[in-house]
């Protein structure tokens, strides 16, 4: 089978990684791609887009099955154009994306279907929104509705944060993503990520992922899409993970199949277990980047037949087989993420370390011949596989130590809870 994956970060490299692995897979672009989708595909100068160009371009290359990495093609509609033109596709329609489109949508479908998430109030003007948080108090989360690459979160610890944050979302700091305001209760607990593969009717949990979110080592600094992650995730054992399913991705399923708008593709639910049990902080319409580096280096079962499944709703009769050892990802980063990173700097030493068991994923590398350069803010994910979250750390963390790049920067601690839990069950007090 020919097959097209969109998109150009790591996530992407990863879904072509294992796409390639298939016999199924007979050629494989990506559009656009970056310096490491080029090691394992054909990178496509595609404007993503221009649905009618992909459409174009995947009757020319008699593409049999599209995979779709990002959500902003999905929310633009590219899956709609190619099931309309009679093409297999991996990923939502336009109407399932509001998912991850609009926060209000989100919280409406959670009413609906009795999902549990964080209590909430939506808003179209300053002057309402202040008086809601300052009746609410704090800590208390303010969130730009529409997608605002991941910066349209506010998590304020203080009533004069919070009020900053509402001016600013209602000042346009983050463009017609500001003009509606949620406001949420703030949610304690344990923050993990849950994919669930989703056909438009059945679904298929993945093993659950957490990622580490701020930029700095011992979680500070600010948020970023997400510096390293590990598979599986101790916090979300076998009840809590039936309780996701249950509690939240079904009746959230249930209901987008309702309305006559089902979820096809992967949903990402967010979650924090809190005392209460798992509550939804948001849903995302794709996979995580980095969490689908470290489950495609799990993914033992064909990857073609998993993403086909879904595209072609015979997703109960593909269930997809995981490998039991952690895979951990830790990603380097260019100075000045997650502001302004430094492009163009020069990485040597990454291109030798694959194998079957640890991978250099690309995020934002491109090639000058012979050279790999950085273009991005997240440029590389070393993903490895271990027998426990501390043997797959270091293994990672000894991959990075082959890597010349004086510009680049990461954590030292990815895995550290999984790390702590496993150090706890070994001494027994
Ligand atoms: P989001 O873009 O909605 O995923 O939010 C970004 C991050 O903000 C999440 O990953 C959480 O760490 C945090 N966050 C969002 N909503 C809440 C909430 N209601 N309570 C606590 N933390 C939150
Ligand atoms: N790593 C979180 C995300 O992809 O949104």
């Amino acid at each position: 089978m020919r097959i097209l994956v969109i998109g150009s970060g790591g996530r992407e490299h990863a879904l072509a990684w294992a796409i390639a692995r298939s016999p199924r897979a007979t050629k494989l672009f990506v559009a656009p791609g970056n310096g490491g989708t080029a090691k394992v595909a054909e990178n496509v100068a595609l404007d993503v887009s221009d649905a009618a160009a992909v459409v174009a371009f995947v009757r020319a290359e008699q593409i049999g099955l599209v995979v779709v990495g990002p959500e902003q093609p999905a929310v633009d509609g590219i899956v709609d154009a190619l099931r309309a033109a009679g093409i297999a596709t991996f990923g939502p329609s336009q109407a399932a994306a509001e998912l991850e489109g609009s926060k209000a949508f989100t919280k409406l479908i959670c009413d609906e279907a009795n999902v549990p998430t964080a209590r909430y109030g939506h808003f179209e003007d300053e002057a309402s929104a202040l008086a809601y948080i300052r009746k609410q108090g704090a800590p208390i989360v303010i969130k730009a509705d529409g997608l605002a690459a991941g910066k349209g979160v506010t998590v304020a610890m203080s009533l004069a944060e919070a009020e900053t944050a509402v001016r600013d979302c209602f000042s346009g700091a983050f463009g017609t993503s500001g003009h509606r305001v949620v406001i949420e209760e703030f949610l304690d607990g344990e923050e993990a990520s849950v994919f669930a593969l989703c056909d438009g009717q059945a679904v298929v949990l993945l093993p659950a992922v957490q990622d580490h979110k701020r930029v700095g080592t011992g979680d500070t600094g600010p948020n970023t899409g997400g510096m390293g992650a590990y598979s599986p995730a101790p916090v979300i054992t076998r009840e809590i993970a039936a309780r996701i399913e249950n509690e939240i991705i079904l009746p959230t399923v249930r209901r987008m199949a309702e309305r006559g708008t089902p979820f096809t593709g992967v949903l990402f639910a967010g979650i924090m277990v809190t005392r209460d049990g798992p509550k939804l902080i948001e849903y995302n319409v794709r996979f995580g980047d980095p969490e689908c580096q470290v489950l495609m280096l799990r993914l033992q079962s064909d990857a073609v037949d998993m993403l086909e499944a879904v595209a072609t709703g015979t997703l109960l009769s593909h269930a997809p087989r995981f490998r039991p050892e952690v895979a951990l990802t830790v990603v380097m980063a260019a100075e000045g993420y997650p502001g302004t990173p430094k492009k163009g700097t020069e990485i040597t030493g990454a291109d030798a370390l694959d194998s079957e068991t640890l991978v250099v994923f690309h995020a934002g590398t491109k090639r000058d011949g012979e050279r790999l350069l950085a273009n991005g803010g997240r440029v590389l994910n070393v993903t490895a596989l271990g027998s426990s979250a501390a043997e797959a750390q270091a293994r990672a963390y000894a991959a990075i130590a082959q890597i010349t790049w004086p510009e680049g920067f990461c954590r030292s601690d990815i895995g550290w809870r999984a790390i702590a839990r496993e150090m706890a069950q070994k001494t027994p007090d």
